[in-house]
């Protein structure tokens, strides 16, 4: 993948949210929201919120979204003593090359995408395939915040709180055969609205598509995103539904899918198709496996600049070992990365 390298000016230190700031705003809006009055938190909380829950840009939410919020459940699954990643950074650090190559160039070009309507076809090796608009295709599934790492393949890091559903869920609604072995993702095709797929970056071989075995699609782990940050998915970071697979390198975290496909074979993926030496299948984070151009023992969490590079060791399947090892246990991880 392309790496740009950080500039000195790049997000200092001190943009950093301590999570319990961040958390102190999720506790206001969840209590504003259950319709608990925000008098009722500590008063340093409200000055906190008042100054800090502007950081997260409101966005146009689809009405669907707006009524499903309400339920979510909040902190489902959590990270400890790691702060969350200012939401600036969450949104103008991206990779979305059907945007551009830059990271910053998913946040300028992304506006062009349009979410609304959007419909998600899912087929293949199941009892119930079809095509669902957005907002019926969401009606099964109740909202989890899942605050996760997400370890780019590039070396870089951030704490994402994200809202989404398990996969598993999505698979006891559309039954998979016995024949489906992966589940197959794909991003939208539209030059119109994608600069990236009408540039002459002639790399990737539109739609993107990403794929995971069908147990690792079953980990409790393993969720379809529709929102960040206490609110809907940016355009940038994969809008209206991205997946998210925490242990895996980021690339494998398909944005704005249309097509669920469940299929016996492995599905050929973006990144193995363009260097498979270098991309492979699994992609788990994995600090003992090099990048054929860079050690993956180290990451740069973000906030990072040129003189408080933020520099922490890689954990083994990014720190989710105990939740997903298991899935790996009879796979040689060095051939399989
Ligand atoms: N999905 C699509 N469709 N196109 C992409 O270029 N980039 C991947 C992944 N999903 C990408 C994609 C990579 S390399 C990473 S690291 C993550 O998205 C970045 O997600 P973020 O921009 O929300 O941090």
């Amino acid at each position: 993948m392309l790496i740009k390298l950080p500039k000195a000016s790049d997000c200092p230190e001190s943009d950093v949210t301590p999570e319990s700031f961040y958390l102190s705003r999720r506790s206001l809006l969840g209590g504003a929201l259950a319709g608990i009055a925000a008098s009722s938190l500590p008063r340093w909380a409200n000055a906190v919120e008042a100054s800090r829950y502007a950081d997260v840009e409101a966005g146009r939410a689809p009405n669907w979204f707006t009524e499903k919020l309400p339920s979510t459940h909040w902190q489902a699954i959590t990270v400890k003593d790691e702060a969350i990643t200012p939401f600036k950074d969450a949104t103008h650090y991206n990779n979305f090359y059907e945007f551009g190559t830059g990271k910053d160039d998913p946040a300028t070009n992304a506006g062009s995408l349009k979410t609304e309507p959007w419909s998600v076809v899912i087929d293949g090796e199941v009892a119930k395939p079809g095509r669902y608009a957005l907002e019926d295709f969401m009606k099964p599934y109740q909202l989890e915040e899942r605050i996760y790492r997400l370890r780019c393949v590039e070396a870089w890091s951030m704490v994402i709180p994200w809202i989404g559903f398990p996969i598993s869920a999505l698979l006891k609604q559309v039954g998979p055969t016995s024949k489906a072995k992966y589940i197959r993702f794909e991003t939208l095709q539209d030059p119109k609205s994608m600069p990236g797929q009408r540039s002459s970056f002639g790399l990737i071989d539109w739609p993107y598509v990403e794929g995971l075995r069908l147990d690792e699609a079953m980990n409790p782990l393993a969720i379809l995103a529709v929102g960040m940050y206490g609110r809907e998915l940016p355009n940038q970071n994969g809008a209206p539904l991205r997946l998210v697979v925490p242990w895996k390198y980021g690339f494998k975290s398909v944005k704005s899918i249309v097509r669920i496909s469940l299929v016996s074979e492995q599905p050929k993926t973006t990144w193995q198709s363009i260097a498979a030496d270098e991309y492979g299948f699994y992609a788990n984070v994995n600090p003992t496996v090099d990048h054929p151009r860079w050690t993956q023992a180290r990451e740069r969490r973000l906030p990072s600049g040129l003189f408080s590079p933020n520099v922490r060791e890689t954990q083994m399947f990014n720190g989710y070992a105990d939740e997903v090892a298991s899935l790996y246990t009879d796979l040689d991880l060095r051939k399989n990365y």
